[in-house]
């Protein structure tokens, strides 16, 4: 456990206040708990799944009709005013202590009114827009009745075989942990005495995104360096953010599937970080436990996720069926039980749920909430700011708005479901507007706007290639929309070939052959890897799946009435085989210079990406100065002001997203080449410069040694600002003395919002 614990305010500080209950509330719960009968309790620790779509082998759970009452403590899937409220009143009313339902659900990026998926949203750089996307999203979620939510999702992600890399913000901790925070706050809103406060949960604890091969759900084989440095520190930022629940990840590291890992579970996540809320299985994953071949017999595992830290079994009904005979055999303390039912009965205290159990299901208030106005156009802005223009040859956009003719190609352009991605539950795609309804919306009555299908993501051929050729040779621009649909990315949707899918790379080649200008809109859930055919394209959107509004705000780029801002919060990679491929790798003792020869790199292909995380164009461009600093030298309790200016050198005003990476040059232990350690949105007119500062404190400095302790080391250190992570905007200081850090973690547990 050593080891763990000293992973700890490295690179988080936590600002806590108290997380109980007030004691009259605490001594109430307590009197409940001693009312139950032991199926009760475990009733309590059960979670239905009743939604369409289960994400895994369906055991049978009970249908909804016939539910059993006073066995069950959450339900998985119910959403909307009739159904959940019919579902309280009955568990309310026919049990034997009244205890209510919490009501969970996906709601990952938007409820009715869908938001872009959180990869595309991480590229906006904007935890404030996270934010505020999160409270719409919660304010129509609870308005429908639901209670608690499965997100965020803050794995870190470097694979984009992996599907699941569209469900998270993408490949950096620090990014990741300052939108996972910024998420945490948006659900919550004012607090739980607000009944459009949303529980939320982090998940999947973790390094599922680091599954081998890509493949989803499989063995994530990294080292206790990794562990801590990247795929940690998103969870530390949301359990500091007051996260409510934690769920573990289907995968297993080192040999412990984490549904049984009680050292991360119980040690790190109690322990250490003193994280009091719940930890909910994820769907079916303790029935898996037998599956990873840890469990001999089915009730082995229920006894190793409950004494691993598993308060809630989602789905598998391993609680359920098991529990009851593990503790009247002696083999689980009924005190394990009772902790894990106080963390259930407590949150549904908290929520208010025992004074109303009704309090979040109302229909006067899902009517006046569901796809309201202020949430599309929030979904229209946040799509703005999610779009990364890749390429801009000739300034080829933005289009005018006054063409002769306009050819749109591709089945995507009219793919609702591909707007709103492969997890938004409650949405309804007819809400969407798809790119070729914006395109149409947008451009001027003289404009006329030929569509055509020509090639889906899913067929092997070319619908009308004849007819397509044709059209786009009158066209004055082609608008290629390609990619994936919603279901080729997402769980269980891994890849091992990135490129366009289907016949879309052949519709392609044909139409850059005709010579008319073809810009490419990239509709996708992952970075995809570019056929020698796509770079060839002049102009190349990555659009991602942007929500309801996502026809609107792709013409509003198109046609310039919105400067995109994005920036890859991924790599792109040249090849599959350069995966993974991130910006803060080592620098190896060879590292590559491209010379060739004996250095790390390969035979068949550059080592460098096709485009840099943090890479992204505007309409116009900006240049850097020479960051300054506000000592060359400091001591390791002081902190470093760096300041840069940055200034508008073409003709329209635009968003930049200012980026600041640290680079340690020498210490006991490798450091990455550099790492992402502050960034800042401006806005700047024409010609404008503006002056940015950040600030860099001694959390900053620190690493872990080689002990894992963490501490600062004397030396000199790189910083680098500028607009992607290839930046060479640089300088250099020098931090004089080593120190060592305090190991202990945070003192108190941490704030949750009451
Ligand atoms: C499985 C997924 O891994 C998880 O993210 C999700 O919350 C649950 N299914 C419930 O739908």
């Amino acid at each position: 456990m050593k080891r763990f614990r000293q992973l700890t305010l490295l690179y988080l500080t936590l600002s806590v206040t108290t997380a109980a209950l007030p004691a009259n509330e605490q001594e109430w719960v307590e009197g409940l708990l001693q009312q139950m009968t032991l199926e009760e309790k475990i009733g309590q620790l059960s979670q239905l799944g009743i939604q369409d779509t289960p994400t895994g082998p369906v055991i049978d759970q009970g249908t909804q009709s016939h539910l059993p009452e006073s066995m069950v403590g959450s339900i998985l899937g119910a959403y909307g005013f009739e159904q959940t409220l019919a579902l309280q009143k009955h568990v309310v009313t026919h049990s034997r202590l009244h205890i209510p339902l919490l009501f969970a659900f996906d709601v990952i990026h938007g409820f009715r009114t869908v938001f872009p998926v959180p990869l595309a949203e991480a590229s906006a750089w904007d935890p404030d827009l996270a934010q505020r996307t999160a409270r719409a999203a919660a304010i129509e979620a609870t308005a429908s009745g639901v209670h608690w939510t499965f997100a965020p999702m803050v794995d870190i992600a470097r694979d984009p075989r992996w599907g699941r890399v569209v469900e998270s913000t993408g490949e950096d901790p620090f990014l990741g942990a300052a939108l996972a925070s910024a998420k945490v706050k948006g659900f919550h809103g004012a607090g739980p005495h607000d009944s459009s406060f949303m529980l939320t949960t982090a998940k999947h604890f973790v390094t599922y995104g680091a599954a081998e091969g890509g493949r989803d759900y499989n063995v994530a084989d990294v080292s206790e360096r990794t562990l801590q440095e990247v795929h940690l520190p998103p969870f530390r930022a949301a359990v500091a953010a007051g996260v409510d629940a934690i769920m573990p990840s289907f995968n297993e590291i080192a040999g412990t599937p984490l549904h049984s890992n009680s050292a991360l579970l119980t040690g790190v996540l109690r322990n250490q970080w003193r994280f009091t809320g719940l930890i909910v299985s994820d769907f079916n994953a303790i029935w898996e436990l037998s599956q990873h071949g840890v469990a001999d017999i089915p009730a082995d595992t229920a006894r190793l996720a409950l004494t691993a830290g598993v308060d809630v079994d989602m789905a598998s009904q391993m609680y359920r069926r098991y529990l009851p005979t593990l503790v009247r055999t002696g083999q689980i303390p009924m005190a394990a039980v009772d902790a894990a039912v106080r963390r259930v009965l407590q949150t549904k205290q908290r929520l208010g749920l025992f004074d109303d159990p009704y309090r979040y299901s109302n229909e006067a208030r899902q009517r006046a909430n569901t796809l309201t106005p202020q949430h599309r156009a929030l979904a229209r802005e946040a799509a703005q700011k999610s779009i990364v223009l890749l390429k801009n040859n000739d300034a080829l956009l933005p289009l005018s708005k006054h063409l002769r003719n306009v050819l749109v190609v591709g089945s995507l352009a009219t793919d609702a479901e591909a707007t709103i991605g492969p997890w938004a539950l409650a949405a309804h795609p007819e809400d969407s507007i798809t790119v070729l309804q914006g395109i149409r919306h947008a451009v001027a009555p003289d404009t006329e706007v030929v569509y055509l299908g020509g090639a889906s993501p899913i067929s092997n051929a070319v619908d009308d290639l004849a007819e397509v050729l044709q059209a786009a040779r009158d066209a004055e621009v082609v608008i290629a929309v390609l990619g994936e649909r919603a279901d080729q990315s997402g769980e269980a949707r891994s890849r091992t070939d990135l490129g366009l899918p289907g016949a879309q790379d052949t519709l392609l080649r044909a139409l850059l052959d005709t010579g008319k200008p073809v810009v490419i809109v990239l509709m996708n859930g992952r970075p995809l890897v570019f056929s020698k055919t796509v770079r060839e394209a002049p102009a190349l959107l990555e659009t991602w799946f942007l929500g309801s509004e996502m026809g609107n705000a792709v013409a509003d780029v198109l046609f310039g009435d919105i400067n995109p801002s994005g920036k890859l919060p991924i790599t792109v990679p040249r090849n599959v085989g350069q995966i993974p491929l991130y910006y803060a790798h080592k620098n190896t003792g060879r590292p590559p210079t491209g010379a060739g020869g004996y250095e790390s790199g390969y035979i068949d292909e550059l080592w460098t990406p096709l485009y840099p995380f943090g890479f992204g164009l505007s309409y116009t461009s900006f240049s850097y100065d020479t960051p300054r600093i506000s000592a060359e030298r400091l001591a390791s309790t002081e902190s470093l002001t760096v300041h840069v200016n940055v200034t508008n050198t073409g003709q329209r005003a635009g968003d930049e997203i200012v980026q600041l990476y640290l680079r340690d040059d020498v210490a006991s232990v490798t450091r990455p080449v550099r790492q992402l350690r502050g960034f800042r949105k401006i806005h700047l007119a024409p010609g404008e410069t503006r002056s940015v500062n950040f600030n860099l404190g001694p959390q900053d400095f620190a690493l872990l040694n080689q002990h894992f302790s963490p501490v600062i080391e004397a030396g000199t250190f790189t910083v680098f600002v500028g607009g992607d992570s290839t930046t060479t905007h640089q300088a250099r200081f020098e931090v004089t003395d080593s120190r060592e850090l305090s190991a202990s973690g945070p003192s108190e547990p941490p704030t949750r919002a009451r």
